[in-house]
């Protein structure tokens, strides 16, 4: 008989008012949007009857602009189904204030609040969404303290803030923004996003590894031959590379999504389920890094940027000649890299990471390669492959184990066959997509799947090291790939002296 348990229900949301700044750009109407209608649709209905959303932004619009861009973005992105009823609740909700930027508009920001919640019995319970450019921040959460609208926690509502990626491009910037941040707000106030922790198939990698008694024992050095971690995209720069021109492969995704990827894989049990319990497991994972020496960046880190090529039966220009890009550009469009943990249960095993973008398709997985047998019985002429345990974290969620097994028949042959589970076929329920799940957790107030500040600061601290040389090196030790492959063939090579070679997804 099948027994769920539930060890944490999906309780209702305390009543609150989200203000979502930046609330006309791509992130707000792509996700965040679509996510809380979603959470309030007929069939969740997560939503306290009480919670109004606030879109702030620049643009004078009329309230009912808004919330006709808002359904238009429902209609093609949300993840519940938009049916009428649903989205009459939903829309009502919705209000939304201009010119935001303006000197007095915080100010009326403060005042449209108080009177949301004196007109709705609500407690001062506030979720500010910081939907704007990096660089504007800092600035943004003074002018929130300035007009009184965060202060600490105390016992009449709570106030929290909610950051983007990326916090900062180096070290040095990351440090500023986590002071800057500091400066006004407790650590307990914050909500650093990286969406990579609300996608459901990474929030499975805990229970997989823990809930299961036989993973965990060979889960180490002794057992585990060596991890990869591939996070590839089929889609090119695209229309962002105003951003990705200045950020790279390295900033974009290596040193958030794929290190947090990275510590879930690679952590200790944590003493309990507690945020500080999980998030300091998670730590100790990027404490165990050591930054890479300039010597270790040329043998171990591999940057390439993509050249004209075909995907999908289109051409793809040359990187360098992407609407937005500098023609001399030296920004890596993959990269490829192998580091080590350094700690009793890693001791040896190499990690290696590799994503980019224009490769032949979407796909974000975590490889646990298992040792080899010894080449006796089974295997006197060549060795058999490895157990190879993939997590698929997307497209087609779920995990498969490699076992060797008899092909049927007199005589005795032996070959590698999949023990495979897809989530969509085996649970048959819809997963909430991953901003849903993090706006959930942030009106709730658990901080687990959100990055604390010492985590960002030790990712960067390992990115640092690499950056330098790079920054030194400019264009030299750049490669190249076609759009469409897998990547240069040096990046094959490093597996190659390994003796394997990357999971083809
Ligand atoms: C973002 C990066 O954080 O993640 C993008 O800035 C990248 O460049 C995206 O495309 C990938 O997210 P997902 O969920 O599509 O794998």
């Amino acid at each position: 008989m099948d027994q769920i348990v539930r060890l944490a229900g999906a309780e209702k949301v305390p009543p609150c008012t989200v203000v979502i700044f930046g609330a006309s750009g791509d992130l707000a109407m792509r996700k965040l949007i679509p996510a809380l209608y979603s959470l309030d649709s007929c069939g969740e209905r997560m939503l306290a009857d009480e919670t109004m959303i606030v879109g702030c932004a620049r643009r004078a619009i009329p309230v009912d602009q808004f919330r006709q861009h808002a359904r238009s973005a429902v209609e093609r992105l949300a993840n519940a189904p938009l049916q009428e009823g649903c989205w009459d609740r939903f829309a009502s909700r919705l209000d939304y204030l201009s010119g935001i930027d303006h000197p007095e508009g915080f100010a009326r920001l403060k005042a449209r609040l108080e009177q949301i919640e004196l007109s709705g019995g609500l407690p001062p319970n506030r979720i500010f969404y910081l939907a704007i450019p990096p660089d504007a921040i800092l600035d943004w959460v003074q002018r929130l303290h300035d007009s009184g609208l965060i202060g600490l926690p105390e016992g009449r509502g709570f106030s929290r803030v909610v950051v983007e990626k990326p916090i900062g491009v180096d070290l040095r910037s990351a440090r500023a923004i986590n002071a800057g941040l500091h400066r006004y707000l407790d650590e307990s106030q914050i909500f650093r996003i990286d969406h990579y922790l609300g996608k459901e198939t990474v929030r499975n990698f805990m229970v997989l590894r823990f809930g299961n008694s036989i993973f965990e024992q060979i889960w180490n050095s002794h057992h585990i031959d060596h991890v990869q971690i591939t996070v590839s995209e089929e889609e090119g720069v695209g229309a962002r590379a105003g951003y990705y021109d200045h950020a790279g492969a390295l900033r974009d995704m290596v040193q958030n999504h794929m290190f947090q990827l990275l510590s879930l894989i690679a952590m200790e049990p944590p003493v309990s389920l507690a945020a500080e319990d999980v998030r300091q497991a998670k730590l100790n994972v990027l404490r165990a890094i050591k930054p890479l020496t300039p010597e270790e960046v040329h043998h171990q880190v591999i940057r390439a940027q993509y050249a004209a090529g075909h995907l999908d039966g289109k051409v793809v220009p040359d990187y360098s000649h992407e609407p937005g890009v500098a023609p001399d550009s030296a920004t890596e469009t993959y990269v490829a890299l192998k580091l080590f943990v350094n700690n009793w249960r890693w001791s040896g095993v190499p990690f290696y990471l590799r994503t980019g973008k224009a490769l032949p398709r979407r796909a974000s997985s975590v490889a646990i390669h298992f040792k080899h047998l010894p080449a006796i019985l089974f295997a006197e002429h060549h060795r058999l492959p490895a157990n190879v345990l993939t997590l698929r974290i997307q497209p087609d969620e779920g995990f498969s184990l490699s076992v060797t097994a008899k092909q049927p028949g007199l005589d005795l042959s032996i070959r590698p066959v999949n023990m495979d589970l897809h989530y969509e076929r085996e649970f048959q329920a819809r997963s909430p997509e991953a901003y849903e799940m993090l706006l959930y957790e942030v009106m709730i107030g658990d901080q687990t799947l959100f990055v604390d500040a010492e985590t960002v600061e030790r990712s960067w601290l390992f990115i640092q090291s690499i950056l330098d040389v790079w920054e030194r090196e400019g264009r030299q030790g750049l490669l190249s790939y076609a759009a469409g492959s897998w990547g240069p063939a040096a990046a094959h090579q490093m597996l190659r002296q390994h003796q394997c070679g990357w999971y083809e997804p």
